[in-house]
């Protein structure tokens, strides 16, 4: 039996990923057990619950996306050999909520070697865990997992007399795991590129449909249809749809708002693809032209992204990227009188003091993957003093978004024609050999070819 939900599946790619990992735990621990259970199912309101949606680490490892899963790893020397706990099969409830893997296919389909009903877990936990050496486990994450954990090693512990020994090296798997997704293996990357293929259609639709008039909420259902029309699963994060002032607002949602001629829209949407997801923003006119201020902004942030992109290579730090676009931006800011070089004195002295924050206050990066804002360190490790490691080397098939933007609040002390702009600009890059591919730019970017696809 095949589950619908999994079209297509490569169990060797997840074998294979099971492999490295225990690769990684031999190399800590020389042996040991590892333990990762998926998400649990959330409730939205009373019995009815939020769309399921699995652990990021155990679906990177199993391919898995039912609730109720637990993987387990038993990792020695040689072998790798790996359990799967899962809902058994239930004719009655799968009448409901629709068919489930169970164990009895879970070997074949899923490449693991055991699977068994998600009841025995309690019994067989305390059994896997005797005379292991490590244990590998999420650390502190949740007081339930805690709690069970404790459970099973409580049982190795209650046969200390009869010469059974309890795990005594507790280790944090998602150290591991995380580091193994930071660099993206082929599958993901192709997965990736269509996730952001998607999104980018998602923004054309949008921004092919926008007149002035219409209610942000509407620009959303185009991004939403464009999303599910495509295959999608689901959004990676809540849509943000910012008319005007709105867009000042960094976490703002799609609202009621009307979208009036004159004012920008900005757009920040990405869809979710078997997994893994896409993170693009678009800010274009809601009328179709930018008019001067607008242009002047959208320009400058334009070119501190077209830097960061260039800065976006194998060698350079995480934050060089950052850093090139805070130039940019600073110095443009400089230029359209929204920070007073006359006080300042350079553009050195307003980067130095941080007066750029005013206009420019989040990052221009994070790490993407299965996650929107994805794992991995981004320090590179070593150094015993956090403020001392140095940035994370950007390595090929690393994937992170390149999102400089500015946020202009009115003041006094302000231009009065860039009152209430808010602008970004967001990619989606693939470290490669030489630089990095942006996956994302099926939608354009340049203001003129903006204005040239609202024209149609
Ligand atoms: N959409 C979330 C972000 O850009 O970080
Ligand atoms: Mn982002
Ligand atoms: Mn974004």
């Amino acid at each position: 039996m095949t589950p619908s939900n999994l079209p297509v599946f490569q169990a060797d790619l997840y074998r294979h990923r099971r492999g490295q990992l225990a690769a990684r735990i031999r190399e800590q621990s020389g042996s040991g057990i590892a333990i990762l259970a998926t998400a649990p199912e959330q409730l939205r309101n009373r019995d009815s619950e939020f769309p399921y949606r699995h652990d990021s680490d155990f679906f990177y490892l199993t391919g898995f996306d039912e609730p109720g899963a637990t993987l387990v790893l038993q990792v020695d020397r040689n072998t790798v050999v790996a359990h799967l706990f899962c809902r058994p099969k239930d004719p009655e409830r799968e009448i409901w909520d629709g068919l489930r893997l169970g164990p009895e296919a879970a070997p074949e389909y899923l490449g693991v070697d055991h699977a068994y009903p998600n009841t025995e877990l309690d019994q067989a936990l305390p059994k896997l865990l005797a005379d292991q050496t490590a244990l590998y486990i999420r650390l502190a994450s949740s007081a339930e997992t805690d709690r069970r954990i404790r459970h099973w090693i409580d049982r190795v512990r209650g046969q200390a007399r009869a010469g059974v020994n309890a795990p005594s090296e507790f280790r944090d798997i998602e150290a591991l795991v995380h580091e193994m997704r930071l660099f993206k293996d082929l599958s993901e990357v192709e997965t990736m590129r269509r996730a952001a293929a998607i999104s980018a259609e998602a923004h054309l639709r949008a921004m092919r449909t926008c007149r002035p008039g219409q209610r942000e909420y509407q620009i959303e259902a185009e991004l939403l249809h464009a999303f599910r029309h495509s295959g999608a699963q689901s959004v990676a994060y809540n849509s943000i749809v910012a008319a005007g002032a709105n867009a000042c607002i960094l976490h703002y949602r799609a609202s009621a708002a009307e979208l009036q001629s004159g004012d920008l829209c900005l757009i920040d949407a990405g869809c979710e693809l078997d997994g893994y997801a896409s993170d693009i923003t678009r800010t274009f006119p809601i009328n179709g032209r930018f008019s001067a201020a607008q242009r002047a902004l959208y320009d400058i942030t334009l070119a501190a992204q077209e830097a960061a992109v260039d800065a976006t290579k194998p060698g350079n730090t995480f934050m060089q990227p950052h850093d090139t676009a805070v130039r940019v931006l600073t110095q443009g800011m400089l230029d359209e009188k929204l920070l007073s070089l006359h006080q300042l004195g350079s553009v050195d002295n307003a980067i130095e003091t941080g007066a750029y924050r005013r206009f420019y206050m989040h990052r221009t990066s994070h790490w993407l993957g299965m996650d929107v804002h994805d794992v991995g360190s981004y320090r590179e490790a070593g150094a015993s003093n956090a403020t001392e490691k140095p940035w994370r080397i950007l390595c090929e098939n690393m994937m992170l978004t390149i999102e400089p933007g500015l946020y202009v609040r009115p003041a006094d002390d302000v231009p009065e024609a860039f009152w209430n702009i808010g602008i970004r600009i967001e990619d989606d890059a693939l470290v490669t050999q030489n630089g990095c591919d942006l996956i994302s730019r099926g939608v354009p970017v340049k203001a003129d070819e903006i204005e040239a696809v609202m024209r149609g």
